[in-house]
């Protein structure tokens, strides 16, 4: 079953360019099974018409509080209390301003106060206007009293300033609004997760490294934030964005991951090491940029501390996932890492096999724990993740009880 099947979506658009986009979220929140009922506030329409907005959504549109016949059809404590959820989007400074205030001098805002229904905000303003000190006020207020703040993201904006304010992409808003009503078996808990690669300098402007894109770590992360985990990424260089709501710490070689994981470690009850951290650094880095002065030139390496054997040294140690990339022997030697880094639980996969493993979309693993194995099928990181969470989570609870 589709996650928003049957969910009972209230969609509220305030009067901002990026309206625009509202048919396809709509189209889209359809799409996974949603209802949705849009509300237009006056400044919307003059962005994009109801009727657009009836035949995507095969609802009637309300639009005004004062309205007999759409009082007749679906009141407005009705909608209210019909709503699973309300998402606003775009959000104005002007109608978070008013949701702030507590106003009900439109139909939108009303049914913000009439509702029981968590209200989620996706904020849309040129970058001068949410960094004002009012919006930042209203925002933290809202944010203190339950509200959901998807986003603003960053980028090129309408009127040609660059900076925070654009509405997150609807793909984005479509994710989140699928997270929110997904389980949260895992609230409570604080997950770690290490990602992506290690740089390690050679000189100024050069460095060693591997092919890691992170974006395992990254769905993992993802999954274990929509399961209601806190979340903290402790990243590498990669290309890709940190899942919305997760913590990212981003550090470049593997000596500064060390000393990072080694501070959240001890904070958190699951740590999973994915990072792909390199095993070697140069012993002695240049301070300039060194000269192709001889045919053969020689770079000493030295070891890395073992960042995930270091976290499951600790007295008082989270529950540990590690990773296990092989070419070969794949349950032998993951067994082997299990048992000589002290892990509660190993995923290995064959990076050997095509169409899965490093850089790839998909990816196939074994998570292996002391006395038993799982295989997890080839597919989507984004669904091997989230598989994966449920397992170790199956796993955690085992070991608490
Ligand atoms: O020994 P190997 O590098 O194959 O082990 C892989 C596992 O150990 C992964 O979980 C990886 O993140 C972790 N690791 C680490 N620090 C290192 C090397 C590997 O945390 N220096």
């Amino acid at each position: 079953m589709q996650i928003l099947q049957d969910k009972k979506i209230v969609l509220g658009i305030s009067g901002g360019i990026a309206a625009y986009k509202i048919p396809e979220l709509v189209r889209r929140l359809k799409d996974q099974g949603a209802d949705v009922r849009v509300v237009m506030t006056e400044g919307a329409k003059a962005f994009i018409t109801p009727l657009t907005l009836q035949a995507v959504s095969g609802n009637g549109v309300a639009d005004s509080l004062l309205d007999t016949q759409a009082e007749l059809a679906m009141g407005h404590i009705e909608l209210a209390k019909w709503a699973d959820l309300i998402i606003i989007a775009p959000a104005t400074a002007d109608i978070i301003a008013r949701i702030t205030a507590g106003l009900a001098n439109d139909l939108l805002t009303t049914l913000c106060l009439a509702t029981d229904a968590p209200i989620a905000l996706a904020p849309a303003m040129n970058q001068q206007m949410w960094h004002a000190i009012a919006t930042q006020a209203n925002v933290a207020t809202l944010n203190e009293r339950g509200y959901h703040l998807w986003g603003p993201g960053s980028g090129e904006q309408a009127c040609g300033d660059i900076g925070l304010g654009r509405m997150l992409e609807v793909s984005e808003l479509v994710n989140l609004s699928s997270d929110f009503f997904a389980d949260k078996y895992l609230q409570g808990q604080h997950w770690v997760i290490t990602a992506g690669p290690t740089r390690e300098a050679i000189d100024p402007v050069r460095y060693i490294s591997n092919h890691s894109s992170g974006k395992m770590g990254y769905a993992i992360a993802h999954a274990a934030l929509r399961a209601g985990a806190d979340v903290t990424l402790i990243s590498g260089p990669v290309a890709i964005s940190a899942p919305i709501g997760s913590k990212l710490i981003s550090v470049i070689s593997a000596k500064e991951m060390h000393h990072q994981a080694l501070i959240y470690a001890k904070k958190c009850t699951t740590f999973v090491a994915c990072a792909a951290v390199a095993d070697y650094r140069v012993a002695n880095i240049a301070e300039q940029k060194i000269k192709k002065t001889n045919d053969v030139m020689q770079l000493e390496l030295v070891k890395n501390h073992d960042i995930v054997a270091d976290v499951a040294s600790l007295a008082d140690k989270p529950f540990i996932i590690g990773f296990a990339a092989e070419t070969e022997n794949v349950e032998h030697y993951a067994r082997g890492k299990l048992m000589r880094k002290n892990l509660d639980l190993i995923a290995a996969n064959d990076v050997a096999k095509s169409g899965q493993g490093f850089n790839s979309d998909n990816n196939a693993l074994t998570l292996f724990s002391a006395i038993d194995k799982t295989e997890i099928a080839l597919a989507n990181k984004q669904i091997i993740a989230q598989k994966l969470v449920s397992l170790i989570n199956q796993h955690y609870l085992a070991k608490q009880s």
